[in-house]
C-alpha cells in the first residue's frame, strides 16, 4: 500500500489573518483523523513561520512556493533555501508554470533551485506540464520529458529520492478544465517510465507523482484512483478548509481501497 500526498498551493492569496484562520481550520479538521495521507500546505512566504508553528501541533508539513537560485547576498526581494530551512520548511514548489511563464524561469535556473534546496535538506516538488498548444500538437510528452531531463536528471540516486513530481497541464490550471483520469494516468505512467529508465524500478515506484490542475473535491477520487496518480497539488480548492479536507478524504479512501 502506497499512501498519497495532498499538497495545497495557496499562490498569492490570503491576508495574514485569513491565512491564520485557514491554517487553524485545516488543523482542527484533521486533528482527529488518523491519516495515511501526507498533507503539505504551501502558503505565501510571509506566513511560512506561522504555518510551521501551527504544523508543530498538527499533522501537516509546510512548503514554500518558491526559492532563490543563489545561496545568499545581493538579490533584493528573494528568499534563500537557508532562510526557508531556518523556519522549518520541509518542501518547496519549483518550476510552477506561473513562475515559468510570468517570471521567465528557465530549466537551467530551476535546476539550480533544485540543487540548493537539496543542499539545505528541503524536498522539492517539481512541476512539469504542457501548454494547450503542446497538447493539441501532440508533442506534450516530449515537452514534459525535456522539462524533467533538463532539470532533474543530473541528480544522483540519493538526491533524486527527495524529489516529488507534480504533473500540471497548463491548460487545466485554474481553468476548471481538468485532465480526465485517462489523460492524467497516461502522462503519469510516462513520467514513471522516464524515472525507471534513469534510476531503476524501485525509484520509479517510490517517487510520488501528483496531479495538479483544477483538482477539486468532486473529481479528486477519480483522479487519485489512477494507478500512477499518487495524490494532488491543489490550487483554488486548497483555499477552503472544507474542500481541502474533502480532497484529503478522497486520498484516504484511495489508499484504503488499494
Ligand atoms: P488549480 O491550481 O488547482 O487552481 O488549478 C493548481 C496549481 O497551479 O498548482
Amino acid at each position: 500500500m502506497k499512501n498519497k500526498i495532498v499538497a495545497g498551493n495557496w499562490k498569492m492569496n490570503n491576508t495574514f489573518s485569513e491565512a491564520e484562520d485557514l491554517l487553524v481550520a485545516i488543523a482542527e479538521s484533521i486533528e482527529d483523523m488518523r491519516l495515511e495521507t501526507e498533507i503539505i500546505i504551501c502558503p505565501p512566504a510571509l506566513y511560512l513561520e506561522m504555518a510551521t508553528d501551527i504544523a508543530q501541533e498538527s499533522n501537516f508539513y509546510v512548503g514554500a512556493q518558491n526559492v532563490a537560485y543563489a545561496e545568499k547576498g545581493a538579490y533584493t526581494g528573494e528568499i534563500s533555501a537557508a532562510m526557508l530551512k531556518s523556519v522549518d520548511v520541509d518542501f518547496c514548489i519549483v518550476g510552477h508554470s506561473e513562475r515559468r511563464n510570468y517570471f521567465h524561469e528557465t530549466d537551467e535556473e530551476l535546476a539550480k533551485k533544485i540543487d540548493i534546496l537539496l543542499a539545505n535538506q528541503i524536498n522539492p516538488i517539481f512541476c512539469c506540464g504542457e501548454s494547450l498548444t503542446d497538447r493539441e500538437n501532440g508533442n506534450f510528452k516530449q515537452v514534459i520529458e525535456n522539462q524533467i531531463k533538463n532539470t532533474l536528471f543530473h541528480l544522483s540516486v540519493e538526491q533524486f529520492e527527495n524529489i516529488t513530481i507534480a504533473y500540471e497541464p497548463i491548460w487545466a490550471i485554474g481553468t476548471g478544465l481538468t485532465a480526465t483520469p485517462q489523460q492524467a494516468q497516461e502522462v503519469h505512467a510516462f513520467i514513471r517510465k522516464l524515472i525507471e529508465e534513469k534510476y531503476g524500478t524501485e525509484m520509479a515506484y517510490n517517487t510520488y507523482i501528483l496531479y495538479g490542475g483544477s483538482c477539486n473535491a468532486k473529481n479528486a477520487l477519480d483522479l487519485f484512483s489512477c494507478t500512477d496518480v499518487d495524490g494532488g497539488l491543489i490550487g483554488g480548492a486548497s483555499l477552503s478548509a472544507q474542500d481541502f479536507v474533502e480532497i484529503v478524504n478522497a486520498a484516504e479512501t484511495c489508499t484504503k481501497n488499494d
